[in-house]
């Protein structure tokens, strides 16, 4: 079967772009930097961006197109080419098909309620919730964690959850260029000329409470950035600092390579990777740095605003936002390009999460397309109902915290070593910039082999100091979803052994073929 490719440059690097920005951009980036410091929480974020992301953007994208060449799109066959003497590092890629497959059963979900909410929003059918109790109600009667005057049924929920499962997996279906590629290419301008928008909308605002001259947008931007300095002595924010640097560039996930692997031997990865965390970026500081806080500072004021950021992503989206627009003139078309500005980023990064599962069924097991997106799709639609129906009981922060968290700083940590340590500097280099349009500053040839490790090995170490106890002993889950928390923990452990019995598979396959 012959490799599928990417048909253009700009349509890889708007796809590699498309996957990084999402929900991480426009929703976690605004309430971490504005609980983590305001502007202060931008030095380690920024000395994160040097030191971890573009490091493994340019490692994802170099190992991701020289795996390629073997034929191979995911991290165990990747591995087992940098490293085939050991017999177990393809056991450590499973991560990277794991990883990205436990981030896309919740994150479906959720992009699901936002194309159901840009309908609503154009319908005005949260016209009637105008404070925040009402349309809090509003989200969990849509959710399906309470009945009420708003949603007798899931069912509403449920239906656009299957509208946007479908759309998921038609897209991944019609293949890298003919789907992924074409859907970016015209997502990705569409979500920023939407973000545009709304960006110019909320920083005209002025002050729009005559009767609370403080309350305005100059002092909404001063809020989210005027620095704190004292936050930076706390671990914590740099480790959300870090985390969040990966999570939005999709680094450390296992997609970066994927994607990467259906280029040719002589296309540059280092000025596309390099391009792709740049537009990444401009959406996320300048973008998302933008909306939601500065607009939620104008209406509300700083007590409400501080309390707005603490109450999770969620309210951000689905609470504050609806309520911000709803005050403005045309607020349901505002509301619409809110909703579908979120919901192109989450399509565009939830096919990246879709695609090494689905590449690995084709490419080691030799599934025709159709196939290989089929058990894909009734593997994740059974694991997605299980969020759907635990969502009361922490099934998303729970799948998040291991597939959208420690994953992804795991799988960085073992995808720097092998490529600083184990494959090489002084090839890693060469490789990295065959075809290349820019070369690299030579200083990173030290931070990829030194520092990039010794930061992400350092994050491990502290994480595993300071939470391991607690987070396995299920100290800090409410004693009424323990059992539910266990039953999702099990099921974590389910998949991944499931994936590394198919790993084991494929290369048992290979060593009797080759005897
Ligand atoms: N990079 C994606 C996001 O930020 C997963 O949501």
């Amino acid at each position: 079967m012959a490799r599928e490719r990417w048909s253009s440059k700009l349509g890889v690097i708007l796809a590699v772009a498309g996957s990084a920005v999402g929900l991480g951009n426009f929703l976690v980036f605004p309430s971490q930097a504005a609980r983590n410091g305001g502007g202060a929480f931008m030095i380690p974020y920024f000395l994160a961006l040097v030191l971890l992301g573009l490091p493994l953007m340019w490692i994802e994208w170099t190992i991701g197109r020289f795996g390629g060449g073997f034929g191979h799109s995911t991290a165990p066959g990747i591995f087992h080419t940098l490293w085939n003497k050991n017999r177990f590092i393809k056991y450590f890629g499973v991560i990277g098909i794991f990883g990205p497959l436990v981030i896309f059963i919740y994150y479906i979900y959720v992009e699901s309620w936002l194309l159901g909410y840009s309908i609503f929003a154009l319908l005005g059918k949260y016209n009637s919730c105008t404070t925040e109790h009402s349309m809090l109600a509003f989200l969990q009667g849509y959710q399906g964690v309470v009945q009420n005057q708003f949603f007798s049924s899931i069912g509403p929920s449920y239906t656009f959850f299957l509208i946007t499962f479908l759309l998921n997996i038609l897209i991944v279906c019609f293949g890298i260029s003919k789907g992924i590629e074409r859907v970016c290419k015209y997502g990705l301008p569409i979500l920023f000329v939407f973000a545009i928008v709304l960006m110019v909308r909320v920083l005209t605002l002025g002050a729009p409470d005559p009767a609370k001259p403080d309350y305005n947008i100059a002092n909404g931007l001063g809020f989210l950035w005027n620095p704190d300095w004292s936050a930076l002595k706390s671990a914590k924010v740099w480790l959300a600092a870090a985390g969040q640097i990966l999570f939005t560039l999709s680094c450390g996930i296992g997609v970066i390579l994927t994607y990467a692997s259906y280029l040719t031997k002589n296309d540059d990865v280092a000025l596309s990777g390099l391009t792709a965390a740049a537009t990444n970026e401009v959406a996320e500081v300048i973008l998302g740095g933008s909306i939601v806080i500065p607009a939620a500072f104008a209406f509300f004021g700083p007590l409400a605003t501080t309390k707005i950021a603490e109450a999770g992503v969620f309210n951000l989206a689905f609470v504050t936002m609806p309520l911000v627009l709803q005050k403005i003139a045309l607020g349901n078309v505002f509301g619409f390009l809110w909703f579908m500005l979120l919901f192109l980023a989450g399509i565009t990064s939830s096919i990246s999460l879709a695609q090494p599962a689905v590449a690995f069924l084709q490419d080691e097991f030799d599934l025709p397309k159709k196939t290989a997106t089929g058990i894909f799709a009734i593997t994740t639609f059974v694991l997605t109902n299980s969020v759907i129906f635990l969502l009361g009981k922490g099934a998303v922060d729970e799948l998040h915290f291991w597939g959208g968290t420690f994953c992804l700083v795991l799988f960085g940590t073992i995808e720097t070593i092998l490529f600083g340590w184990i494959f090489g500097m002084e090839d890693g280099w060469t490789e990295m910039h065959v075809g290349s349009d820019i070369s690299i500053p030579r200083i990173y040839r030290f931070i990829i082999k030194y520092v990039t490790p010794v930061f992400l090995l350092f994050i491990l170490g502290f994480w595993c100091w300071q939470e391991w106890t607690p987070l396995i002993l299920l100290r800090n889950i409410p004693a009424e979803n323990v059992p539910y928390i266990i039953g999702i923990r099990l099921m974590l452990v389910g998949l991944f052994a499931v994936l590394a019995i198919l790993v084991w598979i494929v290369w048992r396959r290979k060593e009797l073929r080759s005897t």
